[in-house]
């Protein structure tokens, strides 16, 4: 089966087997009867096909939206692994649910938001995260993560480490408030955009609306342009090493994380080193952000993991710093 329609960069690659699964039954009896090698898809919005598959991909198309309790101030939802993570956003949106307006148009399925703790403009998942229900591939026990037990971090999570391939997410349990006082406008680029538009008092839609704009600015539309977001991780370096940076390039972006560590924008690094909108054959890096890499049709995997390894090396020897990236190599 070819896996072009379900990677979000649109590469070609070829699966042994393909299955799809809508509900955790059909999942546990795939699993009981499989001796293939497996690979987990959401929106296959994050990874890297750089070869065909010798094994079994399988979908995860787990369906749902289910309140479980509410109150006054909140409410507390359930959410099949197999939705549109954006479907959801609007979902709540509709319902005047808060907490995941600024997550709004991230691509991908709700069961992978978790993996890697998706977070834009501000806000994370595990900020509204309840926990979750997994199965386990090898014994078929089904397991509930409460949110200590994710281990979430900048982009990371248990799932990518202790527990990397041995568990399937069903379904992710979130808090939404139904207050609006928790509205995060802190993003400079948010506040541009309401105060434009002469909004003084936002709504959950208002801000939702306004991180559509500026997602819609600068990244491109995986249906349009393939991509997977964000390749690399903004680095984090030392407080001292980004000071001496600072000194040559007055301009560096940086956040404080910590007493003596500070973030830089990757996407700053790898436009200071001059790859910003280069094109190579089919593929490239995004005219409007430096940090998505591109596939503007028949690219290959191999030739983006080549793109970013030089862009990688080039930001080593400019600045010092090695990037890493967001997206799973497969
Ligand atoms: N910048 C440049 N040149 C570029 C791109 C960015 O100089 O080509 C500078 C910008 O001027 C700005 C800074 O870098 O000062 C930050 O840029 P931006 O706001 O676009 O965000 P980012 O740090 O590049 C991160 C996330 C995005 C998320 C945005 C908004 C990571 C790896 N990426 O990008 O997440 O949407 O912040 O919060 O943390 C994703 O993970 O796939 C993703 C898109």
């Amino acid at each position: 089966a070819s896996l072009k329609s379900y990677n979000t960069f649109g590469l070609e690659a070829k699966a042994k087997f393909f299955q799809e699964v809508k509900s955790e039954e059909a999942l546990k009896n795939v699993l009981q009867n499989n001796q293939e090698e497996l690979l987990i898809l959401g929106g296959g919005s994050n990874i890297l096909l750089t070869k065909d598959f010798d094994g079994l991909v399988l979908k995860n198309s787990i369906e749902g939206i289910d309140v479980i309790k509410e109150s006054d101030d909140y409410v507390i939802v359930k959410v099949g692994a197999g939705v549109i993570w954006h479907d959801f956003v609007l979902y709540a949106i509709e319902k005047n649910w808060g907490g995941i307006e600024n997550l709004s148009l991230i691509p991908g399925t709700v069961g992978a938001a978790p993996m890697q703790n998706i977070g834009a403009y501000g806000v994370e998942i595990k900020e509204v995260f309840e926990s979750l229900e997994a199965i386990h591939i090898k014994t078929l026990d089904k397991k509930v993560f409460l949110k200590d037990e994710c281990e979430f971090g900048y982009r990371e999570s248990v799932f990518k480490h202790t527990a990397k391939g041995q568990y399937i997410i069903t379904s992710v349990t979130f808090k939404l408030t139904k207050k609006e006082h928790t509205l995060n406008t802190s993003y400079g680029a948010i506040k541009e955009i309401l105060n434009q538009n002469g909004i003084s008092h936002p709504t959950i839609k208002d801000v939702s609306d306004a991180v559509i704009q500026i997602r819609q600015s600068k990244l491109p539309d995986p249906k349009k342009i393939g991509n997977a977001g964000s390749f690399f991780k903004n680095p984090t370096i030392d407080k001292l090493d980004y000071e001496m940076l600072k000194l040559e390039y007055q301009d560096i972006p940086g956040y404080v994380v910590s007493e003596n560590e500070v973030k830089v924008p990757a996407g700053w690094l790898i436009e200071k080193c001059g790859w910003k909108g280069e094109k190579r054959g089919n593929i490239g890096v995004h005219k409007n952000q430096a940090l998505v890499l591109v596939n503007y049709g028949n690219g290959s995997g191999d030739e983006i993991k080549q793109l970013a390894i030089d862009i990688r090396e080039s930001v080593i020897s400019k600045f010092g710093i090695h990037l890493m990236p967001e997206v799973n190599f497969i």
